[in-house]
């Protein structure tokens, strides 16, 4: 059977490695140190009746409203921020309209542009990764329809201004601004407060990284009660499950562990460049949990050679501007002196 046009030809997320559960995971910028012991004394407590009922996320959405200062009524819990991407662009996408974007940036974002029929034009970062305002403001007219921004951005880690995302807002306020802020918490900054005066705006939030919850899937759209009243209507009315909203609910009670975790990232992430630096190498610090590291023409081949030994990162090696480059992230003690050891008898 024939897939929709724009489904058959967009092309498909790069596939994952399997068995990853017995590999060194650096490729995917989960949280090495897990989640936090509440999340799991949550998890264990969940009921059967709350098993066998459908789930309530009233708790939830106020605790995230009470935590950036909006109401409930501007939020619309999502199945990770993927799920996120995939409801803005379903919600505000036809068929021919326009999609700009970043490049290189998060892969399922133009995919889900271009599934819903969007032609994306990407803009590229400047050779050291700073962002090119002037040419993005230049490329904003009518046919506009969704500007999708990521905030710090993987791969780049790049960190547009807020001052730079509100000439943004301003300059399209036909179009929808998606911010992707995935990373958020590794920069202490969110542009959540601009969706009061910017009802063009629709911030994406994730539970995956520093809260340690990738396999649970969830995460939020703070947006004007308009728009999530929209977004309502594409969005199933049970995206995620009981399970993850009580573990997000404990993962926000533990500020504790949330910044233990960050300034744990932040000191091993010192010791990789500091390591990958001695040994000759062209790193990229970042302020999320990746950093990128430049191994050359050989890039196809080391990334191969990593996997055979049980060390998985990513490779950007097709990605413009990151030829011969690798993002890993970054890990705990053990695994990245792992990572060193193997890069050190893989290289040429
Ligand atoms: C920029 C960005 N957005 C969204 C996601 C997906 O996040 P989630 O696990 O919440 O779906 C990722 C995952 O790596 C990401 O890097």
């Amino acid at each position: 059977m024939q897939a929709r046009r724009s489904v058959a030809e967009a092309l498909p997320y790069p596939s994952l490695p399997r068995a990853r559960k017995s590999k060194i995971r650096m490729d995917l910028n989960e949280s090495a140190w897990g989640c936090s012991p509440k999340v799991l004394e949550a998890i264990r407590n969940v009921d059967s009746r709350e098993v066998s009922a459908y789930p309530d996320y009233q708790d939830f959405a106020e605790r995230i409203a009470i935590h950036f200062q909006i109401s409930p009524e501007n939020i619309v819990i999502t199945n990770g921020a993927d799920d996120g991407i995939r409801a803005v662009m379903q919600t505000y996408i036809e068929d021919g309209d326009q999609a700009l974007m970043m490049e290189p940036s998060f892969g399922m974002i133009p995919i889900q542009a271009k599934v819903m029929g969007a032609e994306v034009h990407s803009i590229l970062y400047q050779s050291n990764f700073s962002f090119p305002i002037d040419q993005f403001l230049e490329a904003i007219n009518a046919d506009v329809r969704v500007i999708a921004l990521v905030r710090p951005d993987s791969p780049t880690g790049t960190v547009i201004s807020q001052s730079d995302v509100i000439h943004i807002l301003r300059a399209a306020p036909e179009s929808i601004i998606l911010l992707d802020e995935t990373y958020h918490h590794f920069i202490k900054e969110t542009c959540i407060d601009l969706i009061k005066e910017f009802h063009n705006l629709v911030v994406l939030q994730s539970f995956s990284k520093a809260y340690g919850l990738a396999g649970l899937r969830l995460g939020f759209v703070a947006s004007y009660e308009k728009n999530i009243q929209q977004l309502n209507k594409v969005n199933p009315p049970f995206a995620t499950n009981t399970v993850a909203i009580k573990a997000g609910l404990a993962a926000m009670s533990d500020s504790h562990h949330l910044k233990r975790i960050i300034e744990e990232m932040e000191y091993e992430k010192a010791f990789l460049v500091e390591e990958l630096t001695r040994m000759g190498l062209e790193v990229r610090n970042t302020r999320a949990n990746f950093v990128l590291l430049r191994v050359g023409a050989q890039a196809d081949v080391i990334h191969q050679e990593l996997v055979e030994k049980n060390i998985l990162v990513k490779n950007l090696n097709r990605l413009p501007l990151l030829n011969g480059h690798f993002r890993v992230s970054i890990s705990t003690r053990n695994e990245n002196e792992m990572f060193l050891q193997a890069l050190r008898e893989v290289l040429p």
